[in-house]
């Protein structure tokens, strides 16, 4: 794993953007695997402002998110698809059809999970996979105690990650128990993954992930196991790192 401590969260988000955007430079027909959550909106903030400077295309990409509310459909406000038009897709150049989530509406989610994996195998599986890391350590919605081998399917939600996800819902409105998940072996199949986790919520989780021993307790402990993995934190979420001086050492930017 490479750690990269960055000196507050907005370097952190441009970091990780520049990552993706390299990316894209030097292989423009990627695969992205995209995620949501209050972080990845300064990475896409930055996606944005690069490509409007003209330093990024998304004309050639093909992406998958990685999760879904069940029930909800992608015109809903509160589903990850309003959420991707809204922070990122609609104001780039990615082509339509070119941008796929799980469908929330599907009258089948077993099925229309398993079709979604389909398509990300059918696809080549994901270059490169954008991971947030919730406060229990799950990556995507991979609870604690998810199989570390699991493809996309139905998974339900922990009370601690709806309630964290519930200051996007409008006030009384609960989010939705379900969601459609790419699993840990979906994501772990990425030809490369990079986690963005910033602020004080996560610094427990990022000990764990980074430091403690690989177990679906903390799901995101797996990418210890994959060979290619970056994570950019700030120094609030690093600040339970025991080695955090040498991860600074060997990666001072
Ligand atoms: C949701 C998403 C995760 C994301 C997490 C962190 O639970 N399903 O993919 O990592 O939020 O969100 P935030 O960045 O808002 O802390």
């Amino acid at each position: 794993m490479k750690i990269l401590i960055r000196p507050d969260a907005p370097a952190a988000a441009a970091r990780a953007a520049e990552i993706i955007a390299a990316r894209l430079r030097a292989q423009p027909g990627a695969v992205l695997g995209l995620a949501t959550g209050g972080t990845m909106e300064a990475v896409y903030g930055r996606l944005i402002a690069l490509h409007r400077a003209g330093q990024v295309s998304f004309a050639g990409a093909t992406s998958f998110n990685l999760d879904e509310y069940v029930g909800l459909a992608g015109d809903h406000p509160c589903s990850y698809r309003h959420y991707m038009a809204e922070k990122l897709f609609d104001h780039i150049d990615m082509r339509a059809g070119a941008a796929h989530l799980p469908r929330g509406e599907a009258p089948d989610a077993d099925a229309e999970a398993a079709r979604y994996e389909a398509a990300i195998v059918a696809a080549g599986d994901i270059d490169l996979q954008l991971l947030g890391l919730g406060q229990n350590g799950h990556i995507g919605f991979n609870e604690p105690t998810s199989s570390l081998a699991s493809v996309t399917r139905p998974k339900t939600l922990e009370r601690s990650t709806r309630a964290a996800n519930s200051q996007y819902f409008p006030d009384g409105i609960e989010p939705p128990r379900i969601a459609i998940t790419m699993g840990i072996g979906t994501i772990m199949r990425a030809r490369e993954v990079l986690l963005v986790a910033t602020g004080a919520a996560k610094a427990r989780a990022v000990a764990q992930v980074v430091e403690g021993p690989v177990s679906a307790r903390w799901p995101g402990s797996v990418l210890q196991m994959h060979p290619r993995a970056t994570l950019v934190l700030d120094p609030a979420a690093a600040a339970e790192l025991e080695l955090a001086e040498y991860y600074r050492d060997i990666h001072p930017d």
